[in-house]
């Protein structure tokens, strides 16, 4: 029988769950949590796209719970001799792996993978549908700076289209109670998005207006199609977030961005280095909420290999 707790996904997240991970990872950050011991557990890193942030934080988080880790990096791993990406889990799965993070440019890929693994799989980005563990890494952020999401107005701008962040931090946001409101241009963020429980908007000084938070988003050039964007000067023109435009928010707003920032075409530097901005303290989130996601995964004996 699979016993293993994987972490998917916001959408398949119970908000006890949610809140009890917030508040582990808000009690680890503050340095009260007592620090779970995963010493004995074996934590495999597959990122099969680019990463900076999450897969570092990962791997810190793993190595700070005493846990043993691996990255494996596809391009040097036999996926790139045709070894599917199950035959890769099992093998490691095989080698004592307890849990495996993974990435992969596929929307789907970790929830179709959980069921056939005995080891918990956590989810880092899949495609453009969900990156759960930013999502909790943003909302820690958000409470650090404000008493409370619920009832806070909440814009979250860009490149909605393409964004797996945009698509769990909406969730997750809604989940707690905010009113999300979702803008970009038409073709990057379409009316049915609204179905996340956000209201959809392509006029960007009414996004901002009376925000407590905002959420800029890359745009994903990787994942464009032609058309979408005439080009980077009319996108900027448009979504770019400057200090104009952000004299609409709400006193005591706070500017994020889940990285990486494209100076001057999603914001202008001097908001991404400026008082409003959290981008680096998300980062630092981002290590607590991956401990406590690891150590939610793994409460229990490791895997027998
Ligand atoms: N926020 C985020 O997912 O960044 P990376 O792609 O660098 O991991």
């Amino acid at each position: 029988m699979n016993r293993a707790r994987h972490f998917l996904a916001v959408a398949s997240t119970s908000r006890a769950r949610w809140l009890a991970l917030l508040e582990q990872t808000r009690a680890l950050a503050r340095g009260e949590a007592h620090v779970p011991s995963l010493r004995g557990h074996n934590v495999v890193t597959l990122f099969l796209e680019p990463s900076t942030r999450t897969r570092a934080s990962f791997e810190l988080a793993a190595r700070r719970l005493g846990a043993d880790v691996v990255d494996l990096s596809p391009s040097s791993s036999s996926l790139v001799k045709g070894e599917s990406l199950l035959d890769t889990a099992r093998n490691l799965e095989a080698m004592g792996a307890d849990a495996i993070v993974v990435r992969h440019r596929v929307s789907g890929t970790p929830t179709r993978l959980a069921p056939l693994l005995r080891a918990s799989v956590v989810n880092a980005g899949d495609g453009t549908n969900e990156h759960p563990t930013q999502a909790l890494l943003d909302c820690a952020t958000i409470l650090a700076h404000k008493e409370r999401i619920e009832g806070l107005r909440i814009a979250i701008v860009g490149d909605v289209l393409h964004s797996r962040v945009a698509r769990s931090d909406a969730r997750a946001f809604a989940m707690l109670g905010a009113h999300v409101r979702l803008c970009g241009p038409p073709s990057l963020v379409p009316e049915a998005l609204g179905a996340l429980g956000a209201e959809v908007t392509h006029d960007l000084d009414c996004a901002l207006e009376g925000a407590d938070v905002v959420v800029a988003l890359r745009l994903q050039h990787e994942r464009q199609q032609s058309g979408l964007v005439t080009s980077l000067r009319d996108y900027r023109m448009g979504w770019g977030i400057d200090a104009r435009r952000w004299r609409r928010t709400a006193p005591g707003a706070i500017l994020m961005h889940p990285g990486p920032v494209h100076r001057g075409v999603e914001v202008d530097s001097d908001l991404a280095d400026g008082p409003q901005s959290v981008i680096l303290e998300q980062v630092r989130w981002g290590l607590f909420a991956r401990m406590a996601v690891l150590a939610d995964c793994l409460d229990g004996t490791p895997t027998e290999a």
